[in-house]
């Protein structure tokens, strides 16, 4: 099966503050050190790799004091221009929000609303389609899922995290095209793994050790997927499936629980 990659517009945030300062998943041990230079060097690696791939790639300025900000998919949930900016769980992140929502009204965008209830944007809103993948379990407030269906206008599918490695719905599941996942069936519910195999009885699974290198964590323009070099079972998986996978090493990132996917927020025209 030959598949097609179409034109992705991305927001990211360089990682010039990155640092594991405080831990609020199992994967931040604010005890080793970091390396700020090479966690720029990785990311300078992903966004010129967007670009290359013919993606439009739009920055916003990191600030100091928010060591997080790098992770820009979790700012906002960008779907037919509207923009619903995050909410975040932790205090240490709270901060991130007022820069998202600035970043979209200087920059032209009409419908921008700051959620009232918690959510971390495309950390647990995944676009499959005409469906919104929202996960819950560790940081989405489920309540938010109904804002969500509101906001946007589109049907919202709920899925429960139960591994506090998988805090993410993003670092569970990664959607390929609108009617294709990979995911690790591990981090959900019993319910939600049921109702994964129904509505994507084609989904490619991963495994536990493809999981725990971050290898969900992959960003697909329909054709190429970018995903942990590490992974390399799903590699193989994805190539048979028509795909092109593409290693990245952003172990840096990973430090603080985030890699490709983290980084690259999507912005969905209208
Ligand atoms: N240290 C960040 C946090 O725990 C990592 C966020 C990763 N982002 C993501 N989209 N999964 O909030």
């Amino acid at each position: 099966m030959s598949r097609t990659a179409t034109q992705r517009h991305y927001l990211m945030v360089r990682p010039t503050y990155f640092d594991v300062e405080y831990s609020i998943n199992p994967w931040m041990d604010p005890k080793k050190p970091t390396d700020t230079e090479l966690a720029i060097a990785q990311w300078e690696w992903l966004r010129d790799l967007y670009v290359d791939l013919g993606h439009r790639v739009e920055l916003l300025e990191p600030l100091p004091g928010l060591p997080d900000m790098v992770f820009a998919a979790n700012g906002a949930t960008v779907v037919d221009g509207q923009v619903l900016v995050a909410r975040f769980h932790h205090v240490q992140r709270a901060g991130e929000s007022a820069a998202y929502l600035k970043w979209f009204r200087d920059n032209g965008y009409r419908y921008v609303r700051q959620a009232q209830w918690v959510n971390e944007g495309e950390g647990d809103y995944l676009v499959a389609g005409n469906t919104i993948l929202a996960g819950t379990g560790f940081r989405t407030n489920p309540e938010a899922h109904n804002e969500s269906r509101e906001f946007f206008g589109r049907p919202v599918t709920r899925l429960t995290l139960i591994d506090p490695r998988y805090y993410h719905l993003d670092t569970a599941l990664a959607v390929l095209d609108d009617d294709t996942v990979m995911y690790y069936p591990g981090a959900f519910s019993e319910e939600s793994r049921l109702l994964l195999k129904e509505l994507y009885p084609d989904a490619i699974s991963a495994s536990e050790s493809d999981a725990a290198v971050f290898g969900l964590n992959a960003v697909s323009d329909g054709k190429h997927v970018v995903l942990p070099q590490a992974a390399t079972e799903l590699t193989a998986q994805l190539r048979e499936h028509g795909f092109e996978p593409i290693g990245a090493d952003l172990s840096e990132l990973l430090k603080a629980g985030g890699s490709v996917k983290c980084c690259t927020l999507e912005l969905r025209a209208g």
